[in-house]
């Protein structure tokens, strides 16, 4: 479990930021830092570094390992101070809140802005490595791929696909974005795994996620990772949010893709409704996504169950 760091930013100096940055630039070239190296990274005298280090351990921000020397790494708390510091700097944040999820690879928080906003610190990477990218440009050591680039680099994604698909496609409103972190606006409601419809709106509801994944289709993106558990659903409509592992049309697995997000959602709903969802040609409903001529999965079945 990675801490929330919110609560230690009013104590940081800025110092103490200087000494993150600098660990964080040794952390392109080598997964331990050398701690000789840190004075020139951060523009501090060796005695200040010694005290920063001190100051930053106490509040786990920053590890210690001694391999063949005295090496320091960043924790993801400490790149999440660093990520909060920047916001604040932005003006982008005020201040952050209350939990809103704890994922595997995630996590988000409210922040308080001139609008609620979810901050969602991404943490690919972190147990193990996950294949999010196969590029190595951000570790001099060829066998070590840092969390640090793996985290970042997923945030990159989701926040370029939101910027891509909003406002034509109902997904949250990208704000800002630094290092792994994303901020985007707050949604309303449940998670459809755990909304309660009624019979009557269920096929209503199905129709108007498979419309939104048609619209960001159009828009050139497959979401990729579509279930229950990454739609909200509220009275003012639906959101489909966690794009980090989307794909662009053009992609070789873009329609196999589709086809899995289309499947997962049906499915979904045929379980959840079996007797007001009809069996539908799920690959054909995809077909239909695809081609702009999706209206409603009542055409596409294969028997009637109702
Ligand atoms: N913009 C938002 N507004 C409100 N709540 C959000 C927002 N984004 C995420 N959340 C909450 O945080 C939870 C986790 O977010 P998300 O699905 O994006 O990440 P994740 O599931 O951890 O990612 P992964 O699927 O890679 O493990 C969501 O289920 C939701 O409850
Ligand atoms: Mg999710």
């Amino acid at each position: 479990m990675v801490k929330n760091v919110a609560g230690v930013m009013a104590e940081l100096e800025p110092e103490d930021f200087y000494l993150l940055s600098g660990v964080e630039q040794g952390m392109r070239f080598s997964e331990w830092v050398n701690r000789e190296k840190l004075p020139d990274n951060a523009g501090l005298t060796a005695e200040e570094v010694e005290y920063r280090l001190d100051r930053c351990m106490k509040r786990d921000l920053v590890e210690r390992r001694t391999i063949q020397y005295e090496g320091y790494q960043l924790t993801f708390e400490g790149y999440d101070a660093l990520a909060l510091h920047t916001f604040a700097e932005r003006e982008s944040i005020e201040g952050v809140g209350a939990p809103l999820g704890v994922g595997k690879e995630s996590d988000v928080y409210e922040a308080q802005s001139y609008r609620p906003l979810a901050l969602k610190f991404h943490r690919e990477g972190y147990t193990n490595f996950r294949e999010v990218d196969k590029e190595r440009d951000y570790t001099a050591d060829n066998h070590h791929v840092s969390w640090l680039y793996t985290a970042r680099k997923a945030a990159e994604r989701e926040h370029d696909a939101l910027e891509t698909l909003y406002p034509d496609v109902a997904v949250p409103r990208p704000v800002d974005h630094n290092r792994h972190a994303i901020l985007m606006t707050k949604f309303e409601g449940v998670e459809l795994a755990r909304a309660k419809l009624e019979d009557e709106q269920v096929v209503g509801v199905l129709d108007l996620i498979l419309d939104e994944v048609a619209g960001a289709y159009d828009a050139g993106m497959v979401h990729a990772d579509l279930s229950e558990h990454n739609v909200a659903v509220a009275s003012s409509g639906i959101t489909i949010f966690d794009w980090p592992q989307s794909v662009p049309t053009d992609h070789a697995n873009a329609d196999e893709l589709l086809e899995r997000d289309v499947s997962n959602l049906v499915g979904f709903f045929r379980r959840k409704y079996p007797a007001v969802v009809p069996e539908v040609d799920t690959d054909r409903v995809a077909r239909a996504v695809a081609d702009g001529e999706f209206e409603t999965v009542r055409a596409f079945a294969t028997s009637r169950s109702s």
